[in-house]
């Protein structure tokens, strides 16, 4: 069994075999299946490996974090089916975040803990993975998260003036909200010529990045920001859709998820204001419909 941590064979070198596996299938978001079994004939007299999943696999995001989750053991079975690291069997240990930072740099911190560990899979959330990076990061343990787009993750927090990858064993399979929310604002201003935007963020993490990435990039390619607020998802959007329509703006963008969106469009319609609203890929879901959500409203993924 290997003991040391990367850097140190076997377990780097078998860490970029098992975890391109996984990776590979977490990415394509495959469905259910069975955790590792072993086939008989593979050679597996040198141990088990595990890999770590870190995920929301209770509460509000408990479909996604169960996806992740399930994808992850299907992966593991498939290598395991295929002998894919000779010598060895593969294993998952799962970890609930809750989608809640400490719970999740406490999940990494007992992964860690664990010798035969290669690599971890996961978060779903930046917010979690902000706490994790660091702990994994000091355990030289390899981070693969599907989901996590703050911008900061990997280019520090000041990722404009003083770009930094602070964490070198932190990687991600999702664009960033420096692709999503610029493209966003190009489409806007260059495409469908609304020019004058009211940006709006939940105040939260994903939210307020998408939303400024939108407002910087707008400005670039001929676009104003005509208001700026904060709009806590569970708040009344009727303060805000007041303080939109003096505005006039030809559309609005939302930074943060449908349940918020969805509310703030339907009051916007009731206010005679027009205007689409626009967001990222957290509005980008049947839901939004059902919560308010107007024909003509655009998302991006
Ligand atoms: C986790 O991500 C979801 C989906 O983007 C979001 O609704 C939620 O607010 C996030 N939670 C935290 C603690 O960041």
């Amino acid at each position: 069994m290997p003991r040391g941590r990367a850097g140190t064979t076997p377990r780097s070198g078998v860490l970029t075999l098992a975890l391109t596996a996984v990776v590979a299938l977490v990415v394509t978001g495959c469905g259910s299946g069975s955790g590792g079994g072993t086939a008989a004939d593979c050679d597996t007299s040198r141990g088990t490996l595990v890999v770590g999943l870190v995920a929301p696999l209770t509460g509000e995001l408990a479909s996604v974090g169960l996806g992740m989750k399930n994808s992850a053991d299907l992966a593991i079975k498939e290598a395991n089916d295929r002998c894919a690291v000779p010598g060895y069997h593969l294993a998952i240990q799962s970890q609930d975040d809750r989608a809640d930072p400490r719970t999740g740099a406490a999940a990494a911190r007992t992964l860690a803990g664990d010798p035969s560990l290669i690599g971890v899979l996961g978060p779903f959330n930046s917010s979690v993975a902000l706490e994790m990076q660091r702990v994994l990061a000091d355990a030289s343990i390899v981070e693969i998260s599907p989901g996590t787009t703050a911008v900061q993750l990997t280019r520090g927090s000041n990722p404009v003036t003083a770009p930094l990858r602070q964490y070198q064993s932190f990687f991600r399979t999702v664009a960033t909200d420096a692709v999503q929310g610029p493209a966003a604002a190009a489409y806007m201003a260059e495409q469908a010529d609304r020019r004058r935007v009211a940006v709006v963020s939940d105040g939260k993490t994903y939210g307020e990045g998408i939303a400024s990435e939108f407002g910087k990039q707008l400005a670039t390619v001929g676009g104003t920001v005509v208001t700026r607020l904060q709009l806590p998802p569970e708040a009344s959007p009727a303060a805000a859709v007041g303080a939109i329509a003096r505005s006039r703006p030809d559309a609005v963008f939302y930074g943060g998820e449908y349940p918020g969106a969805g509310p703030l469009s339907r009051a916007l319609g009731a206010a005679g204001v027009t205007a689409p609203v626009m967001g990222g890929d957290g509005i980008v879901n049947p839901g939004y419909v059902a919560a308010g959500g107007r024909e003509g409203d655009l998302g991006t993924s």
